[in-house]
Order: C-alpha cells, then structure tokens, then sequence
C-alpha cells in the first residue's frame, strides 16, 4: 500500500531519540578532529571515533588501503592519535547534537583497562565501544576468535566500567560460534549494544596482471569491506539479533544504498554504520541514503522504522 506521506526515519538508541539510524563505521573519516567535525555536520546521527590506543600510532606502511570493484581491503593497522586525543575530543564535543561513541582497541588487557577507567573518570555522555576485532595488527590475534580471552576482557571492563557499553564484534561464520559468542555477551548486563561487523579478515586480493598482492602489510592480506561483505554481516546482525533480545544490534557491513540500510534495519539493527562507501563518497553520503531510506519505506508503504526493524521473514 505505497503512500505519498514522507517517512520518518527517526529511532532511538539506548532511549535516546536519533534523527535517523546512519553513523559512520569507526575507522572512517574519525580518525582526526577535523574529520569528526565533519561528520557532525553531516546527516549522520551519531558518530564514533577511531579505534584508538594507549599511545599514538603511525600504523602500518602504505599502501594499507585499495578500492575494488565490490568494495575494499584494508589492512590499516590502528592509526590513531591516542586515547588521550579522543577523550579530548569526547570532553568538547556537542551531545545534544549527537551522540558520540569512542571506540577503544587497546593492544593488551592492561591498555584497555587503562582507557576504560580513563573514559569513566571522566564522566562524558560519550559511548564506549570496545573493538574486538582489529584484524591488522602483526602479531596480534583479534580477540573475538579466542572466546576466553573475550570472556575475561569483558568480565574486567564491566566490572571497572559500570556503565552501558558496547562490543564490536567480528564476523562469525558458524552456529556454534554465534551461540557461544552470544552466551558469553549475555553474561553482562552493562554490555547494551554488540556492533556487527568488522571487516571480513586476512582477505587476500590479487593483481593478476602484476602477479601481485595490492596491498604492502601481513604479505597483502587484509580485512574486506564493502558489497564483498553484506551477506555476512546481515547474517551477524540477524544472528545476534536472534541471540540477544535485551542487546541493541548496530549494522555494519557493505551499506552503499538506502536499500542496504533497510536490509540491516529488517535483520534487526537499530544503528546502521558506513564504512568503505563513506571512504569513497565522503560525509554527503548519509543524505543520499537518508534520502533513499525514505523513498524506499514510502514505496514499501512505511511510515517509521519499528514498523518493520527486526521483522525479516523466512521461508
Ligand atoms: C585498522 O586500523 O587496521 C582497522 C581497524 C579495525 O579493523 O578494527
């Protein structure tokens, strides 16, 4: 039953009412303040920060990014400013005007600890968010595959934190894996949103005409964004979705269109993220797929995102 009227594409994260669900995925277009402040003036909702560490890093040697027909491989290796930078930037930004998550990857249990209680001293509105999965970092494992390691982070940070927080996950590929990752997430009640997904990784893309690798860190590999993706993160969103009913689910993974956002808003996201295609289009892209959210939901005869979040059928 298609109707003229223009949707609303308002929500709400964690009781907070959003203008609409788009943010961008941490690592893009966050990693300086300027870079921030552009997404503060962007259509995007909310934003998160880059992943940052105890101490400021170059990352890895260039080339880490390449652009692909079907999206992009990165192998970055957490440059970043500093945590210090960010709750800098945490303690002047705008809450009223947007929520602002601060995404923390420190390289031990110690840096993360060391973050975290520096994050609760402060005592900002800001949105903690714990990656759990860096997949570039040499010679680090991405603690969302070594499921006690996970346990334990997550026992310490709830315990020092105390407050809501949130886990970026990677994807899995595996009931028995959602399963397990979702009992042990559910073990901490202050753990109230699970983001999913980092990139997919250790992908190996391959320039048949140079016979090569195309990117220089870890021999070429590297995470996979972009439509390479989608499928596996609309199936991680759904699978926690499924899991975690008193968790809120932020989608990330291959969101280029309007149509991509519904498709993670219908596998049960609240918040849905923009990686490689913000990489490529920059902040103007969230009143595109604003634009096209909307038109797709009139078409679909949609007034409001709850008519339909979370409601994916299956045959
Ligand atoms: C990177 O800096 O290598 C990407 C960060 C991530 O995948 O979490």
């Amino acid at each position: 039953m298609p109707t003229s009227a223009t949707p609303d594409l308002g929500t709400e994260f964690l009781e907070r009412p959003l203008a609409n669900p788009l943010m961008n995925a941490a690592g893009v277009w966050c990693t300086l303040a300027a870079q921030l402040d552009a997404l503060a003036d962007s259509e995007a909702a909310a934003i998160v920060t880059k992943s940052c560490t105890l101490v400021r890093r170059d990352g890895n040697p260039e080339p880490r990014y390449r652009a692909l027909p079907l999206g992009s491989i990165n192998s970055m290796g957490l440059p970043n400013e500093g945590y210090l930078y960010y709750l800098d930037y945490a303690a002047h930004h705008d809450y009223d005007h947007k929520p602002l998550f601060v995404s923390v990857s420190g390289l031990s249990l110690d840096d993360n600890l060391t973050i975290v209680a520096a994050l609760r001293d402060v005592v900002l509105p800001a949105l903690l968010e714990i990656n759990l999965s860096c997949p570039n970092v040499p010679g680090k494992a991405q603690p969302g595959y070594d499921f006690e390691a996970m346990d334990e982070l997550l026992a310490e940070v709830a315990t020092a934190y105390r407050r809501p927080f949130g886990v970026k996950l990677p994807p899995y590929f595996d009931f028995a894996h959602f399963d397990t990752v979702a009992q042990i997430l559910n073990r901490y009640e202050h753990l109230a949103f699970i983001t999913c997904i980092n990139s997919v990784g250790n992908a190996l893309i391959i320039d048949t005409g140079q016979e090569s690798a195309v990117i220089r860190p870890k021999d070429g590999f590297g995470g996979l964004g972009g439509d390479y993706v989608l499928p596996t993160a609309l199936a991680n969103v759904n699978a926690f979705h499924r899991r975690c009913p008193t968790k809120t689910i932020i989608g990330c993974g291959g969101v280029r269109t309007g149509e991509h956002v519904f498709q993670h808003l219908l596998a049960g996201a609240t918040l849905v993220q923009v990686g490689t295609a913000l990489y490529e289009e920059g902040p103007g892209i969230f009143q595109r797929l604003a634009r096209e959210l909307a038109e797709l939901m009139a078409h679909k005869g949609y007034r409001r995102i709850d008519e339909f979040r979370g409601r994916l059928k299956t045959l």
